[in-house]
């Protein structure tokens, strides 16, 4: 796609002007495959563009609107709507330097949804990235199973509005030894492609008829479904099986989905993987799965049957009727090579055990009857909580011990669906009951290993999970321990409805306590490691446990190196003699594949 400079858009909105009146059609406007990214190192950037959500003349929307958008040097091409599709690859250090060039005002930050990676890295609100060129560096190591993950803005009560401008990009994370990997379709782009299932209201100005925007306030004249940031666009398929990664990354609604010859058609397709990895056991054949915001489904269709017909993606909206086929899918007369195929079976989940004694964390999803303690704004204007608490940034709501298995009981009590999720870690669904404990089905949607479900009202819905990895010691650290969970419709999550003073959000933080308590004088320096004492005359040590080989590095403020030193893996304490470096501020730096810390030590 091609940047838009001020001079193209003057020519853009005169011809859009001459297009005005003429009667719209869909699917002239091929969909946008984001390209890729496969590397280690990634540097991205969030802009703001220009995005012609359209292509279709006659369409009043066929203008350049104002989006934000992820870019890279490491990109051909710019992205004026979404991002680039990164793929991670099973135990390669990923390390990241993001830049906001938003303007003033949009702090951000970038979350890496669904993905096992240090708090400290997880892009959380707390992992604030500065407007007009601020910038994060996060680095951690891979260690999903094979499986589609996403990212996007998650920055205090600002994660609506910035994924709503376009924020959000997909992963695809590729497993070392994945054992269906190499027979299902996996070709990027020719059998498997992503599919980025959103919504947007666009308003059009008053002053300048061929002038639109993005409709945060959700006022706008009519929501339009968007897919890769298209309304309506055609894709080209080979008569074979293909694969989607479908993400919700809309906003606030659930959608079905289905693939048929029109919208009341709706022929069966393969569900092989949900938001953590392949399903246990086998595909399931359906002819619809609902998909709630942060969502994401593989699906493989067959398409060998209609070689030469078109197909559509639709789904089902009352709010967006015009736009129910959401896709065109042009079937070819020729394939491609290899042909995928759905393996028979898929190798077994281990569900973590569990039995009675496991810790149970009732949570519940509230509505506006449930007046909210002060110091809340008055009862009745918070609409949502969950249980019955605001957000406090500086507050941690929950402590869980590091390898814990736990069970969390997610109950709905008010009147609306809200989409769960979850940070750090992958769950399977137990059980879905009622308010009276009756059982109730056990829908598709929940199989697998999952970190965002649907809880309708009126249910509950118990997982089990476990809290392996990235424990931390005691005091805790809220911008570097802590992990959310909270409603993924986003207005939910942000307390979108409140005055800003209050972040009363569906939006919760827990850390996981790996059972330290650091020493008065010691300081935590990530992955339970504690550095004492400071300041410092003789020794510096190091205490905790690694795992895996690390490497010390002492510096002082201009950055020259002072002292340097590989450690093996360690259970205890290891000590560095500093007696012979000048007195002053040094930096440390502890630097193992979970990541790099650095902490400033004032020698004596
Ligand atoms: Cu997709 Cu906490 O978010
Ligand atoms: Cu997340
Ligand atoms: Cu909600």
């Amino acid at each position: 796609m091609e940047k838009i400079y001020p001079k193209q858009l003057w020519a853009f909105m005169i011809a859009s002007m001459l297009w005005m009146h003429v009667s719209a059609q869909g699917f002239i406007t091929q969909m946008h495959v984001p390209d890729t990214i496969n590397a280690a190192t990634v540097d991205l950037s969030m802009d703001v563009e220009f995005h012609n959500f359209s292509g279709v003349g006659g369409e009043s929307l066929n203008v350049p609107i104002k989006t934000f958008a992820f870019n890279s040097p490491n990109l051909a091409n710019i992205n004026t709507y979404l991002g680039p599709t990164l793929i991670w690859e099973e135990g390669r250090q990923q390390i990241f330097r993001i830049t906001n060039n938003l303007p003033a005002g949009d702090t951000s930050t970038v979350h890496w949804h669904g993905a096992h990676i240090p708090a400290w890295t997880d892009g959380g609100p707390h992992q604030k990235i500065n407007p007009q060129g601020g910038t994060f560096d996060p680095e951690f190591f891979v260690k999903d199973s094979a499986t589609t993950l996403w990212y996007h803005p998650h920055g205090l009560d600002a994660t609506y509005v910035q994924v709503q401008m376009g924020l959000a990009g997909v992963i695809i994370v590729r497993e070392l030894n994945d054992p269906v990997g190499a027979a299902l379709p996996h070709t990027y782009g020719q059998d498997d492609f992503p599919l980025i299932l959103q919504d947007a209201f666009f308003t059009q100005s008053t002053t300048n008829p061929d002038s639109f925007s993005i409709d945060t306030n959700r006022s706008g004249a009519g929501r339009r479904i968007l897919m890769n940031g298209t309304i309506q666009p055609y894709l080209d398929v080979p008569p074979q099986n293909v694969r989607f990664r479908v993400l919700n990354g809309s906003t606030r609604n659930a959608y079905p989905i289905y693939i048929g010859i029109n919208e009341n058609d709706h022929l069966p397709f393969k569900v092989i993987g949900s938001d953590g990895g392949y399903l246990g056991d086998s595909a399931r054949t359906v002819t619809t799965l609902l998909t709630a915001p942060g969502i994401r489904n593989e699906i493989v269709f067959d398409f060998s049957p209609y070689a030469g017909q078109n197909l559509y993606f639709t789904t089902a909206s009352s709010e967006s009727p015009t736009d129910s086929l959401v896709v065109q899918f042009r079937v070819g007369s020729v394939t491609m090579q290899p042909l995928g195929i759905v393996p028979a079976t898929f190798p077994a989940h281990d569900i973590y055990p569990f039995d009675a004694n496991t810790k149970t964390r009732p949570i519940r999803l509230l509505g506006k009857a449930s007046p909210p303690p002060p110091p809340l704004p008055p009862p009745g204007a918070v609409p949502f909580s969950i249980n019955n608490r605001q957000f406090v940034p500086s507050v941690i709501d929950d402590t869980v011990m590091l390898g814990a298995t736990e069970v969390w009981s997610i109950e709905n009590r008010s009147n609306r669906a809200h989409p769960f999720h979850i940070h750090d870690i992958q769950f399977y669904v137990i059980d879905v009951k009622d308010t009276n404990g009756t059982a109730l089905p056990y829908p598709v949607e929940y199989l697998g290993r999952k970190d965002d479900i649907l809880v309708q009202p009126g249910q509950v819905v118990r997982f089990v999970t476990k809290f392996d990895d990235f424990g931390t010691p005691e005091p805790f650290n809220v911008d570097t321990d802590a992990y959310m969970y909270h409603c993924h419709i986003l207005t939910h999550e942000d307390g979108y409805y409140l005055p800003s003073a209050f972040h009363a959000g569906m939006m919760q933080q827990f850390v996981v306590w790996n059972g330290v308590v650091n020493r008065p004088d010691a300081q935590g320096i990530g992955e339970g490691l504690q550095l004492y004492p400071n300041p410092a005359s003789d020794e510096i040590n190091l205490e905790g446990e690694s795992k895996i080989a690390s490497r010390v590095r002492l510096y002082d403020l201009s950055g020259r190196e002072l002292m340097a030193q590989d450690l093996k893996p360690f259970d205890g304490k290891v000590s560095f003699d500093v007696s012979a470096l000048p007195a002053g501020m040094v930096m440390f730096e502890w630097q193992s594949a979970q990541g790099k810390f650095t902490r400033k030590v004032v020698i004596r």
